[in-house]
C-alpha cells in the first residue's frame, strides 16, 4: 500500500510537470496558456511554434503518464492500483502542482499511461487518433473520438483495464467540452490551420 501511494502521488506530480510551457519557454515562444487555444497541449504547441516544438511536448506528455505506469507495471501492482497511478498522473497533469492547477486535456499523458497495456493497444490508438487528424484535421475529435473507442480497444485486447480506461477516457471527454461546443457550432480551429483564437 506505501508503494502504491508513492507510485500515485509521484505520477501526480510527474504529470504536474508542463511540457508545452516548459517547451515554449525554452524555445522563445508565447505562454500556450495564453496563444492559440489556450490549452498547454501539442496541439497549441504546434499552432504556436511548429512541428519539432509540437512533437517534443507530445513526447514528454506521453512520457509522463508511460513512465509512472510502466514503472508500477514492472513492480507488479494490481491493475486497480495501476489505473489509479495512470489517473494520478492525468490529473497531474490536468490541474498541475506546479503551474497554479490550470494544465491541458490530458490526451497524451492518458494514452501514454495506457500504453504499458499493450503494444496494440497502443498502436490502435495512435493509428485511431491518425486517422481521424487526416480526414478531419480536428486534433480534438480525434481525440474525443479515440478517447471513446480505447475501453472497446481495452476489452478486447485486456479486460483487466477497461474501467481504469473507461475513467481515463471519461477524463478527456470532459476535458473537451468546449472542444466539442465549437466542433458543434463550426468554430474549432483545424490543425494545419494558423489561425489565432483566445479562450
Ligand atoms: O490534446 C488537446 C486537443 O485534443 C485539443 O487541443 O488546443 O485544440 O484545444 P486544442
Amino acid at each position: 500500500i506505501v508503494q502504491t501511494i508513492m507510485l500515485i502521488v509521484g505520477a501526480y506530480l510527474a504529470g504536474s510537470i508542463s511540457s508545452a510551457v516548459l517547451v515554449c519557454k525554452l524555445r522563445g515562444l508565447p505562454d500556450p496558456r495564453t496563444e492559440g487555444s489556450g490549452n498547454p497541449g501539442a496541439t497549441n504547441v504546434l499552432r504556436i511554434g511548429g512541428a519539432s516544438s509540437a512533437l517534443l511536448v507530445l513526447f514528454f506528455d506521453m512520457l509522463k503518464g508511460a513512465g509512472p505506469a510502466y514503472l508500477a507495471y514492472r513492480l507488479g501492482v494490481d491493475p486497480v492500483s495501476l489505473g489509479l497511478v495512470a489517473i494520478a498522473a492525468c490529473l497531474g497533469h490536468i490541474f498541475p502542482l506546479f503551474f497554479g492547477f490550470k494544465g491541458g486535456k490530458g490526451v497524451a499523458t492518458a494514452f501514454g499511461a495506457m500504453a504499458p497495456i499493450g503494444h496494440y493497444l497502443a498502436l490502435f490508438l495512435m493509428l485511431t487518433w491518425a486517422l481521424i487528424v487526416l480526414l478531419t484535421r480536428y486534433s480534438s475529435l480525434a481525440a474525443i473520438c479515440t478517447a471513446i473507442l480505447a475501453p472497446v480497444y481495452t476489452w478486447w485486447l485486456d479486460d483487466r483495464f477497461v474501467i481504469p480506461v473507461a475513467m481515463l477516457s471519461t477524463l478527456i471527454v470532459i476535458r473537451h467540452k468546449d472542444n466539442i461546443k465549437r466542433l458543434l457550432s463550426g468554430n474549432e480551429s483545424k490543425v494545419s490551420r494558423k489561425r489565432r483564437r483566445k479562450t
